[in-house]
């Protein structure tokens, strides 16, 4: 039957932290890494882009209006692009109160700083290059950064490390650059396409919306570009109903705000 040959590993999907447990903390910080790790999860997603000067820093929006209080500090300088602040202006922020008064003062973190808390966690790490039409070359950018902090490094590059996009050219020059690394694209490419996909991913990361049980077996039929079957990542999952929804259809991890919600609805 569809269900037994599209399962996933025994034990249910791999439960991801999406921008951290943005649930319980501001998302894309540090404290979001730390939440997930308090919660026993072992993934964290998180979103990278590129400063002024050149600085990779962990942010959602394209710009830092609604995660900072960016519209204060620097208010002559709408629409608050990223790409536009230094490294340093960046630091200044306060990404914490939006989400509440406890969160006060917490910073947007670089990607070095970020890859350290996860590696002090012993968590893993799903990257998604965000935005990266913006960012020419931020490709390179990312791969020199985990490079130098140990990331790429043989003994962990397969065991700790996915690098995610919705932009297809972007997943394929990090391929080129470092055919070692894991990879999933965002997206839900039409069934007859993803062999074109499976050259340079490991993963098929959709919307959960978008996906059947017929369409994660077809997923599943696939080797991805290291050999192993091809891996599908549902996001972003964070009620009951969903959660039971896309473990039926068999997928591989589910990418969530709420960690504890579907933890429960799995055990349940
Ligand atoms: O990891 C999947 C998800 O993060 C993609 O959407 O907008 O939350 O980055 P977004
Ligand atoms: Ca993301």
């Amino acid at each position: 039957p569809a269900r037994t040959a599209s399962a996933s590993a025994v034990g249910g999907p791999v439960m991801i932290a999406h921008r951290g447990a943005s649930g319980q903390a501001p998302e894309n910080t540090l404290a979001a890494v730390d939440a997930a790790k308090r919660m026993g999860v072992v993934w964290v997603e998180n979103d990278v882009q590129r400063t002024k000067d050149g600085e990779l820093v962990v942010v959602h929006d394209d710009n830092l209006a609604r995660t900072t209080n960016v519209e204060q500090v620097f208010p002559g300088r709408a629409p608050w692009k990223i790409k536009d602040f230094t490294a340093a202006e960046i630091r200044r922020l306060d990404a914490g109160s939006w989400f509440g008064p406890a969160h006060r003062g917490a910073r947007v973190p670089t990607l070095k700083q970020y890859v350290d808390r996860v590696e002090k966690h012993r968590q893993k790490l799903l990257l998604e290059i965000k935005n990266p039409a913006l960012y020419p070359g931020i490709e390179k950018d990312i791969v020199a950064v985990l490079r130098k902090e140990g990331w790429l490094d043989r003994a962990h590059v397969h065991s700790r490390l996915v690098v995610q996009s919705f932009s297809a050219p972007s997943l394929r020059a990090v391929h080129t650059l470092r055919p070692d690394v894991t990879t999933g694209f965002l997206g839900t490419p039409a069934v007859a396409d993803l062999p074109k996909y499976a050259a340079y991913t490991d993963q098929i990361n959709p919307q959960h919306g978008t996906i059947s049980a017929a369409y994660v077996a077809a997923v599943h039929r696939l080797k991805g570009a290291h050999g192993k079957r091809l891996r599908v990542n549902t996001w972003t999952v964070d009620d009951a109903v969903n959660a039971k929804k896309v473990r039926g259809y068999g997928v591989d991890g589910i990418i969530t705000n709420r960690p504890d919600v579907v933890r429960a609805a799995l055990r349940g």
